[in-house]
């Protein structure tokens, strides 16, 4: 299904899925286990915006490929790749002599992913369909294994991590990154205005799994719960720079974020058009006449086995 060039676009698809059985709307928590990354709406969507959506991403593909610090001839695992990124940065940095595997439970996604990588000619990175609580590898076969904006939707983290430990050689690292919390432009001028207008008292969106190890310190835990050694973490904010519109914001943000999918869905057809012009307003504060100019504040982690 090609996406349809509004909100309502979203709007339509779940309401379709409702019908079939799942009335449910306003995620919770465990409604964010839901998020279907890999529906072909959403696959179609990141297709379709993938050139805007590289651009705006650039500034934490930056920041995980200086925090992983990868050097030429590495093997490097990419958890949770998606549409490809930062797999086909890091393939650029370990070079001909190096090899990177991106992994992702969604197939569709690691088409798109495959495309990438054959348009910019590297043949030193592929794309697999995996899951990252049972990964197909050997033991210690790994220099490096890295994720963006992927660990925090992994139901089991401590299986997840320590099956990241097991395939990396002795010496290997990690180097992960998450999003940092709800309360950032972003979020707050497009879900927080949404908000705004929906009466949806108990709906905390700080629950979502999206954010999950936004607090400082939590994904730390983790990885030391898992084992791994020397552990560091740190606060980033990076550009996060949409070149386009507001309106063309608003409308990928509801076709691609599959955690909000659902509460995009529950606004009713009454209050779609106020929310719409709501966000657009928002965001406008932000636009310089050729790009909405926002930041990103993320967490990045890395650790040794
Ligand atoms: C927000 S996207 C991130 C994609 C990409 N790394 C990026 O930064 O654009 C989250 C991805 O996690 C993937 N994912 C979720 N659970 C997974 C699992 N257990 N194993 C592998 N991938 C998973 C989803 O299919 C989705 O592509």
């Amino acid at each position: 299904m090609a996406p349809a060039d509004n909100n309502l676009g979203v709007q339509s698809e779940n309401k379709q899925h409702a019908k079939g059985g799942n009335p449910d709307v306003g995620p919770t928590r465990g409604a964010a286990a839901e998020a279907n990354w890999g529906s072909a709406f959403r696959v179609a969507a990141s297709d379709k915006w993938r050139s805007q959506s590289a651009t705006m991403r650039r500034g934490v593909t930056d920041a995980i490929c200086q925090f992983a610090a990868p050097r030429p001839g590495m093997r490097v695992l990419d958890l949770a790749s998606g549409t490809g990124e930062p797999a086909i940065s890091l393939a650029s940095a370990v070079g001909p002599t190096g090899r990177v595997v991106g992994i992702d439970v969604s197939d569709d996604l690691l088409e798109i992913a495959r495309g990438r990588a054959r348009q910019r000619r590297f043949d030193n990175v592929e794309f697999r369909r995996a899951d990252a609580h049972c990964l197909p590898f050997p033991t210690e076969q790994f220099d490096l294994v890295t994720s963006r904006c992927g660990v925090m939707f992994f139901a089991d983290i401590q299986k997840a991590f320590l099956e990241a430990r097991r395939v990396l050689k002795p010496q290997g690292r990690v180097a992960f990154l998450v999003w940092g919390p709800f309360q950032q432009p972003y979020f707050e001028n497009t879900i927080g205005v949404l908000l705004n207008h929906v009466a949806e008292p108990q709906y905390d969106p700080s629950q979502l799994d999206v954010f999950r190890f936004a607090r400082p310190g939590s994904l730390s835990a983790a990885l030391d719960s898992a084992g791994f050694r020397n552990v560091h973490e740190e606060t980033r904010t990076v550009p996060w720079i949409w070149p386009g519109t507001p309106e063309e914001l608003w409308q990928y943000f509801g076709q691609v974020s599959a955690p909000f999918h659902s509460l995009i869905a529950s606004v009713p057809e009454s209050k779609i058009r106020t929310v719409d012009d709501a966000v657009h307003s928002a965001l406008a504060q932000f636009h310089d006449g050729e790009r909405v100019k926002l930041t990103a504040t993320v967490v990045l982690a890395g650790a040794e086995k």
